[in-house]
């Protein structure tokens, strides 16, 4: 079996260029390595995701139900698994994940009242590992940014591209998510990573050295020859 390393985090905390950086890194160190990035929205699999972000079960995000959405998601996964990365993992590739299940995790708890976050987290994590049967991640890293900071920044880049999908990027929405997201990484042990410091984003490099650095401390790698 290969490895699956995740890099998770709300809108915008840095997902895509971490996930890039540390292919790089990993590659440089001669491993098989392979980036999926989650939803696929390129792929068929992802549909229903892409009618309910535009809308069409109902204009809020709680017109579907965190159990729905999540099949929505999760589905998504397992086709990529199964047509896509599957085969690369079982042959030892070490497959760099943009979001995965754990995104389902922070999305839907913040729908949810507190008091149902863990019975939903024990739902998600039996349906999608065991029932799905896709893999379990080996590391999770949580870009944690600050709520204010990524309101500032995802508004700038709203009103660039002068559109917006269903989930408002309000300071309460990002406030509820990131609540979730805390949760989560506590409860399911990822590792979290700042992502910004004092009202500002880190350097893109403090923060890849800071995740290096919890991999080479979970010895994820350990004695394999790479
Ligand atoms: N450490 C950083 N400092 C400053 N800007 C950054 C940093 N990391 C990423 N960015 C920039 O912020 C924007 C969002 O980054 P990126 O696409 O990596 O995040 P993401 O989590 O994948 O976003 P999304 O949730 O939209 O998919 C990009 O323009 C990127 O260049
Ligand atoms: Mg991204």
């Amino acid at each position: 079996m290969g490895k699956l390393l995740v890099i998770e985090g709300l809108d915008g905390a840095g997902k895509a260029t971490q996930t890039a950086l540390l292919a790089e890194t990993l590659a440089g160190q001669g491993r098989k390595v392979r980036v999926v990035s989650y939803p696929n929205y390129k792929s068929d699999s992802s549909a229903l995701v892409r009618m309910y972000l535009k809308g069409e079960f109902g204009p809020r995000p709680d017109d579907v139900n965190a159990y729905a959405a999540s099949a929505f998601y999760a589905v998504d996964r397992y086709a990529g698994f199964k047509q896509a990365w599957g085969s690369f993992y079982a042959g030892g590739g070490v497959v760099l994940a943009d979001r995965y299940t754990t995104s389902n995790a922070i999305h839907q708890c913040s729908k949810l009242p507190e008091d149902e976050w863990e019975s939903y987290v024990v739902w998600l994590e039996d349906f999608e590992y065991h029932k799905l049967g896709i893999p379990v991640p080996d590391g999770v890293i949580l870009l944690d940014v600050e709520p204010q900071l990524s309101q500032k920044l995802l508004a700038e880049r709203y009103l660039e591209a002068g559109k917006k999908d269903i989930h408002e990027q309000d300071l309460g929405y990002l406030l509820r998510s990131r609540k979730a997201a805390l949760w989560c990484a506590e409860r399911l042990g990822w590792h979290r990573v700042a992502g910004s410091q004092n009202g500002a984003m880190r350097s893109r490099e403090a923060i890849a050295n800071e995740i290096e650095r919890i991999i080479i401390k979970s010895d994820l790698f350990h004695t394999e020859a790479p």
